[in-house]
């Protein structure tokens, strides 16, 4: 059986660790050359070695426009078009709103937010010739906003803003605009956090019923589901976990 994804070329963001680097081995294994952008290069390369010669790692800062641009030109440069992009990249800061920094809000919003639209604003050229995907990643949060990730969940809420505009802006182009928002999963979206206010705050969340640890999943699932609506892009949500 032909792979599903043969012959097309996607960009996956934030696939040095968790979801992301789970989508871009889903994407390879279904034949697809894979775009791994990430800011760490370590282990973004070993991500991309891992994958073989389908996979090319692109070390840039989503939220960084010129950074973006960059990594578009090699994008561009290697395979002259683009099919499917993921804009998965993401980073939630554990704090109250009243006690944000301002680093934090704005690297919250530069990342999760503008990081997609510098990533779509370089994308659509590319992906216009081949009727292209693009799949946002958001969270189980915008529908309930933890204590302490109300930022990063509005963040998200924003992203989700953003593709229901985009799927009608862009529709004429030919681009379908897909929304996958993911539970709870296993991943080190919490690595840097303080581990004490951590601690707190999973205990608080099991408390108010926000978190249900029997229902972690893995990166590999939400990947699947990804790689689901890639291959039948039907459905205007998909939720996983
Ligand atoms: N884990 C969960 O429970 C959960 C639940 C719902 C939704 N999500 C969403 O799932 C997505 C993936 O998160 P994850 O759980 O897999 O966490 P993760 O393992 O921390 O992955 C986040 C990825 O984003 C990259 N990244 C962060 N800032 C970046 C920037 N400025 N430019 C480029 N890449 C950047 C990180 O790589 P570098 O640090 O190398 O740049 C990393 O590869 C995010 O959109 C997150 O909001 C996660």
């Amino acid at each position: 059986m032909k792979a599903p994804l043969a012959g097309r070329v996607a960009l996956v963001t934030g696939a040095s660790s968790g979801i992301g680097r789970a989508t871009a081995e889903a994407f390879v294994r279904a034949g697809a050359h894979v775009a791994l952008l990430a800011r760490r290069v370590e282990p973004l390369e070993a991500a991309a070695a891992a994958l073989g010669e389908q996979a090319l790692p692109v070390a840039a800062d989503v939220g960084d426009p010129v950074s973006v641009r960059r990594a578009f030109e090699v994008v561009s440069a290697r395979f002259g078009h683009l099919d499917v992009l993921v804009n998965n990249a993401a980073v939630g800061r554990l704090d109250a709103v009243a006690q944000a920094s301002d680093e934090d809000l704005r690297l919250q919003v530069e990342t999760n937010f503008l990081g997609a639209v510098h990533c779509i604003r370089c994308a659509t050229p590319l992906l216009e010739s081949r009727r292209g995907l693009i799949v946002n990643v958001s969270s189980d949060s915008v529908a309930r906003p933890y204590p302490g990730l109300v930022v990063y969940a509005a963040t998200k809420g924003a992203l989700e803003v953003l593709t229901l505009g985009l799927r009608r802006e862009l529709r004429d182009r030919g681009i379908r605009v897909g929304l996958v928002r993911a539970g709870p999963t296993a991943t080190e979206f919490a690595r840097e956090w303080d581990p004490e206010r951590a601690r707190g705050a999973f205990a608080r969340w099991r408390a108010e019923g926000d978190l249900d640890p029997e229902r972690v999943v893995s990166p590999e699932l939400v990947a699947s589901a990804i790689l689901a609506w890639v291959c039948e892009p039907t459905s205007d949500l998909v939720e996983v976990g």
